[in-house]
């Protein structure tokens, strides 16, 4: 049996809410037929989805970063403010914006749900003078003629917090992309251009997630560019950065939409820490560790599926182009392993609690997102429901916390590889409040039950416990708008308690993710 010890003293630091974030792209049904549907009975008076900002409320969503994604590289943000809303084509997805979802839009949505806004500017076809525009109209009062067009329409400047410029514009799939030489300047003479306009703003910029696939069409394909592109970021604009933007899909089935099994899927999780790992080393070897954090701004297990659009050759018609994404719709696709991935991707980010600052889960709702929508109702995703779990149960503060008698278990990577697999992934936190610990713990195992141990030293006597936990009973149960087979259950382990309160014992079922919340 394993064996996991937690010290309830050793506090190694605080557990960042910001890495619960969602993302937001005008793609697909997102956002029209999305979030944003005036003609559904669940709209409320603004045409937002009243269901859709209540699962995000429960799931205390603290930030949505919004419009793009590789929307963002031609949007023009002006077309989408005002009573004068002009339709324009997006170039990036080959349909029409209708623009009637712009930034005013966007952040009642956020002041709706709670969160905070964070706004990514279009650094393809946009300028520099185009995005301090933007936090003009944002964040100023007067002295400017955007701030004039806002205060037409509403009454406080929004004061948007967070901004990044760009997205992914190192890929050759981007539209409007720069070369690693490029980037820095550039991002310097906009990054100076915004913070002059409001110097409370934080701003990121994009950078290369070093475990990019590099046989994806028209990325960059040489170590080199990976490093120039980043360390050309870092050196040119480390001093008016507060943060970089990273992003991944471990799965990357853009073009095709052959979905890993649950058991591929779980030789990725062994890769969640390497991008993290490598852009940590990157900004200690620049001396920039303490000034820049990591925001991994858009992550999801899988890729979206939206073939043909990032080819050179453009022999397919509409139909094929569009009709294709609606499979990524089919909630079947959506399944224990997306939750467990998931769960040990928050470990991860929490475990590095002192440099990632921020994650985005892509999308927020649709597409592959936690959350499907449709004409009757929402259907709460297994993901949804591990956002559920981290934000609702566990605690405030991470703890140090370590495993003895580690089970493995071996499986075959999508590569056709053998990788072994550590069986549990545990992550223990403290609630400074109640005093109560709270220990994440994911058996990523497909088939089989596990026993734990759990001893928590400098703690008292353990009174009582209880466990939330996420399973199902096939490692591909999913949820659909007929069925809810993915749901959080508790259990109470009072009878579980051994030694004179010191130790508990807890069976942790196949291919689950568990919260145990231990108190006095
Ligand atoms: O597949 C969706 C796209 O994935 C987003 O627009 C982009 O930012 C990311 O590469």
């Amino acid at each position: 049996m394993s064996r996991c010890t937690i010290n309830a003293k050793r506090i190694l630091g605080k557990r960042n809410k910001m890495i619960y974030g969602h993302f937001l792209e005008h793609f697909h049904r997102q956002i029209y037929n999305g979030i944003f549907d005036p003609g559904s009975p669940f709209a409320d008076e603004d045409g937002f989805r009243e269901d859709v900002i209540e699962a995000l409320r429960q799931i205390k969503t603290p930030v949505i970063r919004w419009p793009g994604g590789c929307f963002v590289s031609t949007y023009d943000w002006k077309k989408g403010v005002g009573s004068n809303r002009i339709q324009a084509l997006d170039k990036t997805w080959r349909v029409v914006e209708p623009n009637t979802f712009g930034t005013d839009e966007f952040i009642k949505f956020c002041r709706k749900v709670d969160c905070e806004p964070y706004i990514c500017t279009n650094a393809g076809t946009g300028t520099a003078e185009e995005m301090s525009d933007w936090v003009e109209y944002c964040n100023l009062e007067h002295d400017s003629v955007f701030a004039d067009l806002h205060n037409a329409n509403n009454k406080e400047p929004y004061k948007v917090k967070y901004w990044s410029i760009g997205n992914e514009n190192y890929g050759l799939w981007e539209l409007g992309g720069k070369s690693p030489t490029e980037w820095g300047r550039y991002v310097l003479e906009a990054a100076k251009m915004m913070r002059r306009v409001d110097p409370d703003i934080e701003l990121s910029a994009a950078a290369i997630n070093p475990n990019l696939d590099v046989s994806i069409d028209g990325a960059p394909n040489k170590m080199s560019e990976y490093m120039e592109w980043n360390t050309n970021l870092l050196s040119t604009c480390g001093h008016i950065l507060d943060w970089i933007s990273i992003h991944e899909y471990w799965d990357e089935i853009w073009f095709t939409n052959d979905l890993a099994t649950y058991e591929q899927v779980m030789c990725y999780t062994l890769k969640v820490n390497d991008s993290i790992e490598r852009i940590e080393g990157l900004l200690k070897a620049m001396g920039l560790e303490r000034k820049i954090k990591i925001s991994f701004d858009e992550w999801n297990l899988r890729g979206w599926y939206h073939p043909y659009l990032w080819q050179l050759e453009f022999e397919k018609g509409k139909k094929e182009y569009l009709s294709e994404r609606d499979k990524n719709d089919d909630n079947s696709s959506y399944t224990m392993a997306d939750a467990v991935f998931s769960a040990c991707f928050l470990n991860t980010c929490n475990r590095n609690y002192d440099i990632v600052g921020m994650a985005n889960f892509a999308p927020v709702v649709n597409t592959r997102g936690a959350i499907f929508t449709h004409k009757g109702g929402i259907v709460k995703r297994t993901t949804y429901h591990v956002f559920d779990l981290y934000v609702n149960y566990l605690g405030d503060t991470i703890l140090d916390a370590w495993e003895e008698n580690k089970e493995y278990f071996k499986a075959t990577n999508k590569d056709g590889k053998k990788v072994e697999i550590d069986v549990l992934d545990i992550l223990a936190t403290c609630k400074q409040e109640s005093g109560e610990v709270a220990v994440a713990v994911i058996n990523k195992h497909p088939k089989e039950e596990k026993s734990l141990s759990l001893v928590v030293d400098n703690f008292g006597e353990i009174g009582k416990c209880h466990m939330y936990y996420l399973s199902g009973k096939e490692e591909n149960s999913f949820n659909d708008v007929d069925h809810n087979d993915v749901l959080i259950n508790t259990v109470d382990l009072r009878n579980e308690i051994n030694n004179d309160g010191k130790d508990i014992s807890v069976n942790l079922k196949p291919h689950s993710v568990n919260i145990i919340v231990i108190g006095k």
